[in-house]
């Protein structure tokens, strides 16, 4: 079977991390004789020097024919200007709706031989960490009518925060689907105190509950939520939440872990064509250096084999041989420590490889 996999490189650290996971699906295509099939597009900051626009047409179309897509990262300082017209995170926005990726899927792992990483007190992460944050992703705020306004002669600007039952309903039983395959821990992060959205959220949620009676369900209020993430994070499995509350916490949640460059990202829609790519972005300061951790967007194609082709074996695979590779001590600059074994970029791809190898 031939896979066929949109790649967009991107910006800044991108085309360096991307190139690592590019080795990686080889050398596990090699060894289970699945076909990879790499279509190189544009997107991004890139693009916009190239073309004039974040998302040619082109590359949509590519995307839009393969059997997954994989990002590196988009934006960078040169495209940073917030009211220019044409901006690299509009590739992303673009990407999302026209694809109809309404899910994100973003993990949040302390990993074991990672655990001082974390930047709060032993103490607080004593349990682990192990979340799973589901974002809604086409929808609310970052898809809502928004505009410029004249109040009375002063300025004004707004942007809104719309939902409908069905897309409520797709995202919060993803939610659901996903805490069946964990500990049945749900847990619903609103603000119903204040907005009506959430209430409607609510009301969805109190539906889908019972058709999944093992699941336990709980709601938190997002600023309260905030700030349980850093008092008891192991508290939290998995999460579910709106475009813009999701985007807050899955940052947070990551930082908490203490290793943004190891985390990866799937963004799902209704069916097997996903968009996978790392949570970290372009890292312009060390891109081109060959400094640049490349884990986060192998575990991404990990993700890529699991939700995408059903490859839960191969998925497997690279996700062992990654903690493998940190059991062995080797590390990136962002998460080094006494002690362990500095690597670049290339080096710690060819060990995740050479371990896939090795592995049984
Ligand atoms: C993310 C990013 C994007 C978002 C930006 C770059 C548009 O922060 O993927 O979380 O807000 O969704
Ligand atoms: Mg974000």
């Amino acid at each position: 079977m031939i896979y066929k996999i949109a790649t967009i490189p991107g910006d800044g650290i991108g085309p360096e991390v991307i190139a690592e996971a590019v080795k990686i699906l080889n050398v596990i295509g090699e060894k289970y004789n699945h076909e990879f099939e790499f279509n190189y597009v544009t997107a991004g900051g890139c693009a916009i020097d190239e073309f004039g626009v974040p998302l040619p047409e082109e590359t949509l179309k590519a995307c839009k024919e393969s059997d997954s897509v994989l990002l590196g990262a988009v934006g960078g300082p040169k495209w940073d200007d917030p009211t220019a017209k044409v901006r690299p995170e509009q590739a992303l926005l673009g990407l999302r709706g026209e694809l109809g990726l309404f899910a994100n899927l973003r993990p949040a792992v302390l990993y074991e031989p990672l655990k001082d990483a974390s930047p709060l007190k032993p103490s607080l992460v004593a349990e682990g960490i192990d979340i799973m944050v589901v974002r809604e992703l086409t929808g609310g705020i970052y898809f809502g009518e928004r505009g410029r306004l004249e109040e009375n002669g002063v300025e004004a600007a707004y942007d809104t925060e719309k939902y409908n039952v069905n897309e409520i309903e797709r995202i919060v039983k993803l939610g659901f689907e996903t805490a069946m395959k964990r500990s049945k821990k749900l847990m619903c992060v609103d603000k119903a105190n204040i907005l009506e959205s959430s209430r409607l959220w609510r009301q969805v949620v109190a539906r889908l509950a019972k058709d999944y009676p093992e699941v336990t369900v709980d709601h938190m209020y997002v600023d309260n939520a905030a700030m349980q993430l850093v008092r008891k994070p192991s508290q939290f499995d998995v999460i579910v939440t709106s475009n813009i509350f999701g985007d807050i916490l899955s940052d947070e949640a990551s930082m908490v872990t203490g290793s943004i460059g190891m985390l990866p990202s799937a963004s799902l829609g209704s069916t097997n064509l996903g968009m996978y790519e790392p949570i970290h972005g372009s890292a312009p300061d060390i891109a081109g250096k060959g400094i640049a951790n490349p884990l986060a967007t192998i575990l991404s194609t990990a993700m890529m084999l699991k939700y995408s082709f059903g490859l839960v074996k191969e998925a497997e695979e690279i996700d062992n041989a990654v903690l493998k590779v940190l059991s062995a001590g080797y590390r990136t600059g962002d998460i080094i420590s006494e002690g362990k074994t500095l690597v670049g970029t290339v080096e710690m791809g060819n060990l995740v490889a050479e371990a896939i190898k090795e592995g049984k």
